[in-house]
């Protein structure tokens, strides 16, 4: 559409590089999975068309080539996140399993009784329940930072919270998967290190949107899934200080994560690969890798495209009778999603009328109830944006909404 063009980026060319767009679907889910151009999947597709083995095992051609595939794509992601070394990339199954491993591996045996570990109010469960799960292991406290009325993270709050000096971990999201906002991340890694703790962001939310710096943003881990940004499922980073990684206990043992098995011991193999037990998902890290080419190759244009959506469909929606838009309105960016409820209308209807019409939306408690909760509601309706969209799918969206108000209320 013509309306969409600007400094020469055009989302409808985009969309030609995805065959599931083709289908009648306006898909308004990015924040639960992008979907995938072609080049990411010939790149999946070639791994196991011409280079597939198990990569550092077998002395192979396939094998030295399977290896050098894998390798390649973690200096591409070191590269991406601004790490210092290639070293410092652990692959995992996703985000969800990048904080597991870094709560069970290494927080859970850095806290004490009486210490605290704290996450924001609108953390996703991935970045909540392995947090908690470390602190009840070892009779420490969780806190939350609270949020203010105007739907941003209480930092001063957190502040104080800190001055107690009983803080040992910070786990908060870049991007809140539901509020939409960015939060100050930078300020929470230097309230924090100040107060002796250390940071893992989850970066979930923020990878396909964001120019992504781990020196920048100050945190100790980063945790992000490739489905989020373009790239497969099943594929996730763990960003972290080597000095840390150094220090993490590996949390699946067994296959190559091993130096030296004697009958009853055994070594580890040197960071990252003592993380990565069993055989590595190679064409997922592969599919990560053109995912990262890709989206580097979008324009900045492209970024605003989908920052502009995001902005058109929040006051879009705060416009209609009856629809509340959650999350901050003014003075905290919302870079690619929108969040609401529709007064006297359950999610799930909304959503299935948005169904009936060809739109993609999410509905329910978006895998963050303790929000919900402190929000006063059950569950909300989530419209989230990518560069394939259109300012006619947010028309689509708005008439979609006022139509299911009509029928339900
Ligand atoms: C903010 C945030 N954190 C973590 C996750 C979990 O990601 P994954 O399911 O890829 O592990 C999600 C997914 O929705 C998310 O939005």
């Amino acid at each position: 559409m013509k309306e969409d063009r600007r400094d020469g980026f055009d989302p409808d060319a985009l969309r030609r590089q995805f065959a599931i767009l083709n289908r009648e679907v306006a898909w308004l889910d990015n924040a639960a999975t992008t979907q995938r151009p072609e080049s990411v999947l010939r790149a999946m597709d070639e791994f196991y068309r011409q280079h597939n083995a198990n990569p550092r095992r077998s002395v192979h051609r396939l094998g030295t080539e399977a290896t050098a595939v894998y390798e390649q794509a973690r200096a591409a992601t070191a590269r991406f996140v601004g790490g210092a070394a290639p070293e410092e990339i652990v692959f995992t199954s996703g985000t969800t399993a990048s904080i597991n491993l870094v709560a069970a591996g290494l927080a859970r045996g850095e806290i004490g009784p009486g210490d605290h570990v704290w996450v924001s109010a609108a953390e996703h469960h991935s970045n909540w329940v392995p947090w908690q799960k470390a602190v009840h292991a070892v009779g420490a406290r969780l806190q939350v930072i609270p949020l203010q009325p105007d739907g941003r993270l209480d930092l001063e709050a957190f502040e104080q919270g800190l001055s107690g000096g009983q803080t040992k971990w910070v786990a908060v999201a870049w991007v809140s998967n539901v509020l939409g906002a960015v939060n100050d991340v930078r300020a929470i890694c230097d309230l924090a290190h100040a107060a002796r703790a250390r940071v893992l962001v989850d970066g979930a939310q923020g990878v396909a949107h964001l120019p992504v710096d781990v020196a920048a943003l100050g945190c100790d881990f980063f945790a992000f899934s490739a489905h989020k940004m373009f790239g497969p499922m099943g594929t996730g980073v763990l960003w972290g200080r080597s000095s840390l990684l150094q220090r993490m206990e590996p949390l699946f043992y067994g296959g190559e994560m091993i130096a030296r098995v004697e009958e009853q011991t055994a070594t580890w193999a040197d960071v990252p690969y003592r993380f990565e037990g069993g055989t590595p998902n190679v064409a997922g890290v592969v599919g990560l890798a053109a995912a990262i080419d890709w989206q580097q190759a979008l324009p900045a244009a492209a970024h605003a495209h989908v920052a502009e959506l995001a902005r058109q469909a929040a006051d879009g929606l705060a416009a209609l009778p009856g629809v509340a838009v959650l999350g901050p309105t003014t003075g905290a960016p919302r870079p690619s999603l929108v969040s609401f409820t529709v007064q006297g209308v359950p999610a799930h209807d909304v959503a299935q009328v948005l169904d009936e019409r060809g739109i993609a939306v999410r509905a329910g408690h978006m895998c963050a109830q303790p929000l919900l909760r402190r929000l006063g509601i059950e569950s909300a309706v989530r419209a989230s944006f990518a560069p394939y969209n259109s300012a006619d799918e947010v028309r689509r969206l708005l008439a979609g909404v006022q139509a299911a108000r009509k029928i339900f209320t």
